[in-house]
């Protein structure tokens, strides 16, 4: 394999590819657009591509349904199976869109791999994913339902697999599409680069209690620990982001 290729880990945001509001429905148009933007990006070959999604309307409903959070866990077997199906129905979804469009897509389901100790620090093992990029697949993960130690099984949302894949294969970008087009200021507008997560604590707020799997604030924080330089956007830019260009917010 050349060594020029950029490795890009992109997550999909569970809202812009399911209808947020309707239990277990997919955004068929809003997915076709997507899987569109990843087939034409490697089409070029410039790029090794890791995805993840979110759980939109299939993970969140069956979690807390179950009372179960990044943080609270379930010794439930079958509340924590609802969770792991349901996550397999949207990723089969997704799965198939991408098959349709011929990228070489191949399903990788945290839950059978990942595991949590009591600190909350999560493993998700990478030799699978090296071996797959290395063998020319595109490795689709989402967030999921993962063992933890003491707690049974809890969330594990996508935006941490987003970020401790960035860093376990080193990757060169990260890309977080959303249905929001980056970071907004307090005006609405996008802040196109952050470097210090001061620059836009007052905008963010320092509450992030609204959303535990993390609000815009959350996601900030640990992007800007990450190596590899982010960038937050929405639908319309993937295709813009795919082709290098760093739409929405640059984070790095
Ligand atoms: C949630 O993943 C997964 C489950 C609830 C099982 P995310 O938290 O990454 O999903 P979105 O992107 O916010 O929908």
């Amino acid at each position: 394999m050349s060594t020029d290729r950029q490795r890009v880990v992109l997550k999909l945001g569970g809202s812009v590819i399911t209808d947020k509001d309707t239990p277990e429905t997919v955004d068929e148009a809003a997915l076709e657009r997507v899987a569109d933007a990843v087939a034409a990006s490697l089409e070029t070959g410039a790029i090794d591509l890791v995805l993840v999604h979110g759980g939109g309307s299939f993970g969140h409903h069956h979690a807390s349904a179950h009372g179960v959070s990044t943080t609270a866990g379930t010794h439930d077997a079958a509340a924590a199976l609802a969770i792991h199906e349901a996550m397999k129905r949207l990723n089969a979804a997704v799965l198939a869109a991408l098959r349709e469009r011929d990228v070489p897509a191949l399903p990788v389901h945290p839950f059978s791999a990942a595991s949590r100790d009591a600190d909350g620090e999560t493993d998700v093992p990478s030799a699978q994913l090296e071996t797959m990029l290395g063998e020319g697949f595109v490795p689709v993960l989402h967030g999921d339902g993962v063992v933890q130690a003491g707690e049974g099984v809890t969330v594990l949302s996508g935006d941490e697999l987003v970020t401790t894949l960035a860093r376990s294969l080193a990757a060169d970008r990260v890309g977080l599409c959303s249905t929001v087009p980056g970071v907004l200021d307090t005006a609405g507008e996008v802040v196109p680069r952050i470097e210090h997560y001061d620059e836009v604590a007052s905008a963010l707020g320092e509450s992030e209690s609204t959303d535990v799997t993390g609000g815009m604030a959350a996601k900030v924080r640990t992007l800007l620990e990450l190596e590899a330089a982010a960038s937050v956007f929405g639908p319309d830019d993937l295709a813009a982001f795919l082709e290098g260009a760093r739409p929405g917010t640059t984070i790095e």
